[in-house]
């Protein structure tokens, strides 16, 4: 059977930030839409997709592992395409297509308009020139890098599992450029989308069940479109008709505002939970990372959104083993992570990216691998510590939860709460999508274990 007689598989396996889980999911609609099935596994595909990030080396490594696996799959069906997709693709470009033959097609963030052309063109026989002994082989390879200003997806659809809850790309791309940060480079400067294909959106994902919804940006808040600014796109979400739930995700601190505050305070929808990524707590190694703040005016932020917000939840991201972070440096990030007391913090080692502004420090500013991997050690202990301590306080709360999937304890499910707390309680398959009562009966240190409202406890069951 000729391989256009029949629908074609296409498997997209996605790594990294939730911007690419979305990019994942356009990729699918795409695809979909083109009359592609999409599959659960490499193995059932025509054609498979990996989408990468490239934000740390470690990332990188795995998912070039993950490469070559999927590569072997080809021996036994060299009609399958393997594409690399995604901030790596972008980063790593045509070589990605050297080693072996294996990948057929490498595509940045901004190509996958384009998706469905690339892969006809992957997969249509050479024209009129192929002689080879072996017909199944492809003599092309296609690289997609050309960063494009104007891409911001409009008018495409993605493919959303069902559920309750949806992620919506908001923005694409940034404005910043943070020394040790790859983003910029693989995903061109900041595009916003149009408020009203938002907003569109938006309604269109309740008529299906939706009611969650985490707008997504690398600086969500520095949004503008029109005569939209980020708190009136936040308000309008929040007050379409069927929306409970609404997040966003990543602010950064210089666009918390007092009218952002003033929505997250004032509108029912929006979710009393804030992910404000301060990377260090020192001011000198603020201004190498280019972060374009200062530890006051970051605590300055976070004491205008407590304030509005008494009870937020508060997280962030740190890097550890900045090229000139010396001991003191990073006993200010400690003080830092003490003062603030973070709901919960993502903590990572500084890796060094090609092309980013970081790397052209000093050679000797650079800071020992080993140094760098005891800082980590000692902030996750203490981030651990107090994390623990914050959510021992909350035990006994009752928290509305919505329910997400089965836990692994058998007869438990997984719910999060609207401080973006995970609750482990027992109940059925079918409350999955549910919003529910429960109330906090214990604590891991990070997550919950409780019951549902009106129902026995079982927290002394392990
Ligand atoms: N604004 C973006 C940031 C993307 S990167 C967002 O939407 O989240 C996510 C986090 O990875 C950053 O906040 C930073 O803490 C970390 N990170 C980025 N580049 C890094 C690098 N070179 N080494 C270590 N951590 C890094
Ligand atoms: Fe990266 Fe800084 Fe933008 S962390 S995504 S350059 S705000």
């Amino acid at each position: 059977m000729k391989q256009q007689d029949r629908t074609r598989r296409a498997y997209v396996e996605t790594y990294g930030c939730q911007m690419n889980v979305s990019d994942g999911e356009l990729m699918e609609g795409i695809l979909a839409e083109r009359g592609y099935e999409i599959v659960g596994a490499p193995e059932e595909a025509d054609v498979v997709l990996v989408n990468t990030c490239a934000i740390r080396e470690h990332a990188e490594q795995r998912v070039l592992g993950r490469v070559s696996q999927l590569g072997a799959l080809k021996k036994a069906r060299p009609e399958m395409v393997l594409g690399v997709t995604g901030c790596m693709a972008q980063r790593m470009g045509e070589s990605l297509l050297e080693g072996q033959g294996k990948v057929d097609l490498v595509m940045g963030p901004d190509g996958y308009r384009g998706l469905p052309q690339a892969l006809d063109a992957l997969q249509a026989p050479p024209a009129g020139t192929f002689t080879g002994a072996n017909p199944t082989r492809r003599s092309r390879q296609l690289a997609v890098l050309d960063l494009n200003l104007g891409e911001n997806y409009q008018g495409l659809e993605q493919r959303r599992a069902e559920g309750a809850s949806a992620w919506i790309p908001i923005q694409r791309g940034c404005d910043h450029r943070c020394t040790f940060c790859i983003v910029p480079y693989v995903r061109g400067p900041e595009k916003n989308r149009s408020a009203e294909e938002i907003l569109g959106e938006v309604r269109g994902l309740v008529e299906r069940g939706v009611s969650d919804v985490t707008l997504l940006g690398q600086t969500v808040n520095s949004y503008q479109w029109e005569g939209w600014a980020f708190p009136r796109l936040l308000r309008d979400v929040a007050r379409v008709d069927g929306i409970r739930r609404v997040w966003f995700t990543s602010p950064h601190p210089n666009d918390v505002t007092p009218e952002l505050v003033e929505v997250m305070a004032s509108e029912p929808a929006v979710c009393e939970q804030l992910h404000l990524p301060a990377q260090s707590g020192n001011n000198p190694t603020l201004k190498r990372m280019l972060r374009r703040y200062t530890v006051e005016s970051f605590l300055e932020k976070v004491d205008l959104v407590r304030s509005a917000v008494p009870d937020i939840a508060l997280s962030t991201d740190i890097i550890v083993g900045f090229p000139g972070e010396s001991d003191e440096a990073y006993q200010d990030t400690l003080h830092l992570m003490r003062t603030v007391r973070f709901d919960d913090a993502f903590t990572y080692k500084y890796s060094q990216r090609e092309g980013t502004p970081a790397t052209r420090l000093p050679a000797e500013q650079f800071v020992d691998p080993d140094v760098a991997q005891r800082r980590l050690e000692e902030l996750i202990d203490l981030r651990l510590e107090v994390q623990a301590e914050i959510n021992q306080s909350e035990v006994g709360r009752v928290e509305e939860v919505l329910v997400e999937k089965i836990a692994r304890q058998e007869g438990q499910i997984l719910g999060r709460t609207r401080r973006n707390k995970v609750v482990a309680f027992p109940g059925e398959p079918d409350l999955i999508g549910q919003y529910l009562h429960v109330t906090l009966d214990r604590t891991t240190g990070t997550t919950f274990v409780g019951t549902q409202v009106g129902q026995p406890s079982l927290a002394h069951v392990r």
